[in-house]
């Protein structure tokens, strides 16, 4: 699925909207070539699970966390493939979307514009091909980055701490202490959005910095204000579009929050509000990309981009 937009041209601000579009086009396309490439054959012994995994992931997502890995490596460029990087932070995306659609979470049947992994196979094939999503992610990056250690030992890192219960996952059941408790705060808010979706899109700004091979530690201080800025904002959009849009533009089940009584910034400062805190957030990110590298005009344009998306 291609992210659209509202088509707001005054923010791809340092770059044409045509050459914004361009660059976005090809960088997805190698993404895409990149995960085939990387992941196993569907054949693979068990077929079943090998099947499920390339089911998911070629499905068809965004693929904004692979983009913004390479919107920040082309802030610091090397001669570092980030591409093994790129498929890692997807499998890791993908793994948690398939476990958030299982009856005991989120119980959805639409994703990426098809019946959501335990539909297409069964629960237990869904729950092991996350299971092996997540665990591949961790593969790549110690196998492909074997040569620049400190490179991949940043990379797993990174990634390790924002999947697990201090990021992610800890995001993940404090929204389903939300549900369960029905009790809405702003505070459990923010600690929700920082953690289930901020986290993993902040590593793709901090990964995306150390592949360039020479990060100081003031660097990715500011690539992580960045990322905090730009999840934060995403998951804004989210929950504005999961009362705005319908499934057939996101490709996936709409209306589940209000409907399993999630913890929203739509529920705790309704959409106008929401929209409005999406917008700052992404200026400043967009502020501190300026204050980070003179090479931000793709970053730049992504933000917006993904302010603007509808779907
Ligand atoms: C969905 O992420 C889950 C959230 C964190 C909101 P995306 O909207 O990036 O999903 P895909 O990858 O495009 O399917
Ligand atoms: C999911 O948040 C975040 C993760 C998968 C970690 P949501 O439950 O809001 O995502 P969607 O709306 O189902 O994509
Ligand atoms: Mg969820
Ligand atoms: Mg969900
Ligand atoms: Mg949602």
């Amino acid at each position: 699925m291609v992210c659209k937009t509202r088509g707001i041209e005054r923010f791809f601000a340092g770059m044409t909207k045509e050459e914004f579009k361009s660059e976005f086009k090809s960088k997805l396309s190698e993404v895409e070539l990149a995960i085939d490439k990387y992941l196993p054959r569907a054949d693979t012994r068990p077929a079943i699970l090998h099947r499920a995994m390339r089911y998911s992931m070629e499905a068809g997502g965004k693929r904004l966390r692979p983009i913004l890995l390479l919107a920040a490596h082309d802030m610091f460029p090397s001669s570092i493939d980030p591409y093994p990087a790129c498929v890692a932070i997807e499998c890791l995306h993908t793994y948690s979307l398939i476990h958030d659609d299982l009856p005991c979470m989120d119980n959805s049947d639409l994703r990426r514009g098809k019946p959501t992994c335990h539909k297409q196979f069964d629960e237990t094939i869904a729950l092991l091909a996350g299971d092996a999503l997540l665990t591949y992610a961790f593969w790549l990056l110690g196998e492909h980055y074997a040569n620049a250690p400190e490179v991949s030992n940043g990379l797993v890192r990174d990634l390790g701490y924002a999947a697990g219960s201090c990021g992610m996952v800890g995001g993940q059941v404090e929204d389903v202490l939300g549900e369960r408790e029905s009790v809405m705060t702003a505070d459990r808010l923010q600690f929700i959005h920082e953690n289930k979706t901020a986290a993993l899109i902040t590593a793709a700004v901090t990964m995306g910095i150390r592949l360039s091979g020479d990060c100081d530690s003031g660097k990715i201080e500011t690539a992580k204000k960045i990322g905090h800025n730009i999840g934060l904002a995403f998951q804004v959009i989210d929950d504005i579009l999961d009362v705005t849009s319908d499934d057939a533009t996101m490709g996936k089940t709409t209306g589940l929050d209000a409907a399993n009584q999630k913890t929203t910034y739509v529920s705790i400062y309704g959409i106008e509000e929401s929209r409005k805190i999406a917008a700052e957030l992404s200026a400043e990110a967009s502020r501190l990309c300026d204050s980070l590298s003179e090479n931000c005009a793709f970053m730049k344009a992504l933000i917006s981009y993904m302010l603007n998306r509808i779907n």
